[in-house]
């Protein structure tokens, strides 16, 4: 349970409110470079944290993110045309750099020095991986990109997609540290008996323990959130997964724990729209093979395990349609009836409305992990609003870092048990 002030302060995102302006501390995913594939291609709109952007590659491949609204009377510069390293508005032909400054003026005398003085809000940005960040915090607080490790792999070893998801950021990052919920939202075996010989071990374990104990430990980085299930006699099987400040967490990976290290696995990010929308960005990675071509389809294609979505990224199971939910499934085999992971996710999330009322909530002790995540992300705000600046900002290796699936026995501790697994194969880090 929150107080009112206190969901205030975590929730919304608009600049100058103490979230918002810690999370204008950090690089922000931004677009998949595929929404920009060429120089000169058609620019894009984007909403971030409440503000309205359009995006464009130049003709030199440079990429500018850029208040939407040109300053003569305010258009909408989506409709701009793309041409010769700038965007032009349409309405009377201004045109813009990368950097915003206003580099024609033809509406104006030739003589007039007018365009000099007209200057457009422009962020700065970074491309790598695959993905195009943006900074919008103060200038010359820039901070360092976070080393994840899925930047540095080669395009065939990693996968980014993106889907809308229509509620506030923090109760999505809330689903994605809540590892208790995994043995009954997603769980795919209503009325069968577990299968003692499956594939995927872990979903014995997730059946048969449904109340996992969590311990989670607090890093420079953020938190790792270990959840401990009952195993076979003398075992327990520890699903540790990371939050890092203040968009992502990784996601265990699903086959033979044993060890995790060479796995493929997942991670999210989720970055706030405005105060009652989130992109839930979604990366898959295999660190040490290239994905075939059906698993990359899976892993980040439209129709794919975070899908199906449209070419706007908008998934096609939504509230308006009840995500399709299908009430003999959700009777014989699935606990939702809802098909697809992220559509449950979306589902039970969305349903809490755009906004939780926090104050209003019965928290047990299986939300250890969501009550230690606000009360982190909420005195990081506070600490900012106070002159202090948030430590991982300026900390991009300590983002190389993976999670942890494994089983151990009972007598030892998550932390030492799975030490040896937690950091991530990123060359430029480990070099460091
Ligand atoms: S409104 Fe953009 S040039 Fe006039
Ligand atoms: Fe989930």
């Amino acid at each position: 349970m929150l107080s009112k002030e206190d969901n205030e302060l975590l929730t919304r995102v608009d600049r100058g409110s103490p979230m918002g302006e810690l999370l204008r501390r950090f690089w922000t995913p931004a677009l998949i470079s595929e929404e920009l594939p060429t120089p000169d291609c058609n620019p894009v709109s984007l909403r971030l944290m409440g503000e309205d952007l359009v995006c464009f590659r130049d003709s030199n491949g440079s990429i500018g993110i850029l208040d939407a609204y040109c300053p003569h009377r305010r258009v909408n510069l989506f409709y701009g045309r793309n041409e010769e390293c700038g965007i032009r508005c349409v309405y009377h032909g201004w045109k813009f750099d990368v950097a915003g400054n206003c580099i024609d003026m033809p509406s104006e005398p030739e003589k007039t020095n007018f365009k000099n003085k007209v200057k457009l809000t422009s962020y700065p940005t970074f491309e790598r991986g695959g993905i195009i960040y943006v900074y919008m915090g103060p200038v010359g607080l820039k901070p360092e990109l976070p080393d994840l490790e899925w930047a540095y792999l080669p395009e065939a070893r990693r996968t980014a997609t993106k889907r809308l998801q229509e509620n506030n950021w923090v109760q999505a990052v809330e689903g994605g540290i809540d590892s208790s919920h995994i043995s009954f939202l997603h769980n795919r075996s209503i009325g069968q008996v577990v299968n003692e010989k499956s594939p995927i071990p872990r979903n014995k374990y997730h059946a048969q323990d449904r109340h996992p104990v969590f311990e989670i430990e607090e890093v420079d980085y953020g938190l790792r959130v270990a959840a401990r299930r009952n195993a076979d006699p003398g075992k327990f099987y520890w699903r540790i997964t990371q939050y890092l400040f203040p968009y992502y967490t990784i996601i265990p990976p699903v086959g033979d724990f044993e060890t995790s290290e060479g796995q493929p696995y997942a991670g999210h990010a989720w970055v706030p729209i405005d105060n009652e929308n989130t992109w839930t960005w979604s990366f898959g990675v295999n660190p040490t093979r290239d994905y075939t071509k059906e698993e990359r389809e899976f892993a980040g294609g439209q129709n794919g395990m975070w899908g199906p979505i449209d070419e706007n990224y908008h998934p096609l199971q939504n509230s308006r349609n009840n995500y399709l939910i299908d009430r003999d499934v959700q009777r014989t085999q699935t606990f939702t009836g809802i098909s697809g992971i992220p559509n449950q996710d979306a589902a039970v999330q969305e349903s809490m409305g755009p906004i939780i009322d926090r104050s209003k909530e019965r928290l047990g002790t299986s939300d250890a992990a969501v009550i230690k995540f606000r009360k982190c992300l909420i005195q990081l705000a506070k600490d900012l609003t106070e002159g202090k600046e948030p430590l991982a900002a300026s900390r991009g290796h300590l983002y190389n870092v993976r999670s942890v699936s494994i089983l151990l026995d009972d007598d030892v501790a998550f932390s030492d048990g799975a030490k040896n697994l937690f950091l991530g194969g990123n060359i430029k880090s480990a070099a460091e």
